[in-house]
C-alpha cells in the first residue's frame, strides 16, 4: 500500500527528514510515532502528494507520489495536522463543496455525504457553523471530509491533538469502525494511543526511523525489559550504588524524596526478578522498605531505550 524508499526532506538545509524507508502493506493501522520534530507531518504530507522529497522515492498503491500525484491524491484521504476548515460554512455545505471539489454528483453525492456524516457521528451538528463547533467536533468533520470519496488509504496527521479524553475515545471508535476498508497512517506523540488501536509501530526520532514492528513485539524483545520501583527509609549515601551492584540491576535512579521515603527505580536485565535481593539487601541494611513493585514494560520505554542507543551509535 505504502512503499517508502531512501526517502528525504531538507527545509532550508536542514534535515527534516532522513532516509526513511519503510512499507505499510493493506489493512493495517500504522501508528508513526515520535516527540515534536521528529518528521511526521514532512513524512505524511510527502505521502499525500502536498510537497515534494529532497530525494528518495515514495510510491502509494504502485504510483510514484510525485509524478502520479493525482492518482495518489484520489487513493488517500489526508487529514493535515490544523485542517483548513471554513469556519463560516455550515457542516452540510462545507461538505457538500468538498465532495463537488472531488468529483462526486446527484445521488452518489448525497447518498455518500449521509455515510461519511454518520461514519463519523456528525449528523447532529449538519446545520451548525463550523466556526461553532467544538474542536471534535471540527475534527471529526475534516475526518469526514477526508472519507468522501472513499480512499482505501487514510493518512491522518495527530487525528486526536488537542481533544478532551470522551473525544479522544470517539476518534478511536471511528478508527476502529474504519478498518476493515481502511489503511491507516496515524501519527501521534501519545504512546498510549498507540498501544490502543495500532497493528504496528513506526518510531521515528530525528527524522530516522528507530523501529517498526508490532506493539507487543516491540515491548517483548526490549533489553532492559522492566522496571522495579522502590520506596524505602536508610542512612548512608551509598545506597544507590548498592542496589546497582546487586547481580541483573543495570542502573538505580532516585526519582524522588518525600519526608525521608526515597522513591528509587531499578532497570533490570530483561526477564529477570531482582525484588527477593533487594528486600535482602534492604534487611542487611536495615533499611526501611515500604513497597517494591515491578512494571512490565511499555512502549514508553521501547521508544526511551531506542533513542538512547541511537545517540551512542
Ligand atoms: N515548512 C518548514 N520550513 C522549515 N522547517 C520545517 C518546516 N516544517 C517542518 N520543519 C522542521 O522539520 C522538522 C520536522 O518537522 P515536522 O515534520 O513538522 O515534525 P513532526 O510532525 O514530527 O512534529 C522540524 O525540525 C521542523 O522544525
Ligand atoms: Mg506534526
Amino acid at each position: 500500500m505504502i512503499d517508502v524508499q531512501d526517502l528525504t526532506k531538507h527545509y532550508a538545509g536542514r534535515v527534516a527528514v532522513d532516509r526513511l524507508t519503510f512499507q505499510v502493506e493493506p489493512g493495517q493501522i500504522v501508528g508513526f510515532l515520535g516527540p515534536n520534530g521528529a518528521g511526521k507531518s514532512t513524512t505524511m504530507r510527502i505521502l499525500s502528494g502536498y510537497m515534494p522529497p529532497t530525494s528518495g522515492r515514495a510510491r502509494v498503491n504502485g504510483h510514484d507520489v510525485f509524478h502520479a500525484s493525482l492518482q495518489v491524491r484520489k487513493s488517500i484521504g489526508y487529514m493535515p495536522e490544523t485542517a483548513p476548515l471554513y469556519t463560516d460554512m455550515r457542516v452540510k455545505e462545507y461538505l457538500r463543496f468538498r465532495a463537488e471539489l472531488k468529483g462526486l454528483t446527484g445521488r452518489a453525492l448525497g447518498q455518500r455525504m449521509g455515510e461519511v456524516m454518520d461514519l463519523c457521528m456528525i449528523s447532529d451538528v449538519r446545520r451548525r457553523l463550523i466556526g461553532h463547533l467544538s474542536k471534535g467536533y471540527r475534527q471529526r468533520v475534516a475526518l469526514a471530509d477526508a472519507l468522501l470519496h472513499k480512499p482505501p488509504l487514510l493518512i491522518l496527521d495527530e487525528p486526536t491533538n488537542g481533544l478532551d479524553p470522551v473525544q479522544i475515545r470517539q476518534v478511536r471508535e471511528i478508527l476502529q469502525n474504519l478498518k476493515p476498508a481502511h489503511t491507516i497512517l496515524l501519527s501521534t506523540h501519545i504512546l498510549q494511543e498507540v498501544e490502543a488501536v495500532c497493528d504496528r509501530v513506526l518510531m521515528i526520532h530525528q527524522g530516522r526511523i528507530l523501529a517498526h514492528d508490532t506493539p507487543d513485539k516491540l515491548t517483548r524483545q526490549l533489553r532492559a525489559a522492566t522496571l522495579v520501583q522502590l520506596e524505602l527509609k536508610g542512612e548512608g549515601t551509598h545506597l544507590l550504588n548498592q542496589l546497582e551492584s546487586l547481580p541483573n540491576v543495570r542502573k538505580a535512579t532516585l526519582d524522588g524524596e518525600d519526608e525521608g521515603w526515597k522513591r528509587i527505580s531499578l532497570r533490570v536485565e530483561a526477564r529477570q526478578d531482582v525484588r527477593e535481593a533487594v528486600m535482602n539487601l534492604a534487611s542487611a541494611e536495615r533499611w526501611q522498605l515500604r513497597e517494591m513493585h515491578r512494571q512490565m514494560p511499555t512502549l514508553e520505554d521501547v521508544f526511551v531505550e531506542l533513542v538512547a542507543s541511537d545517540r551512542t551509535r
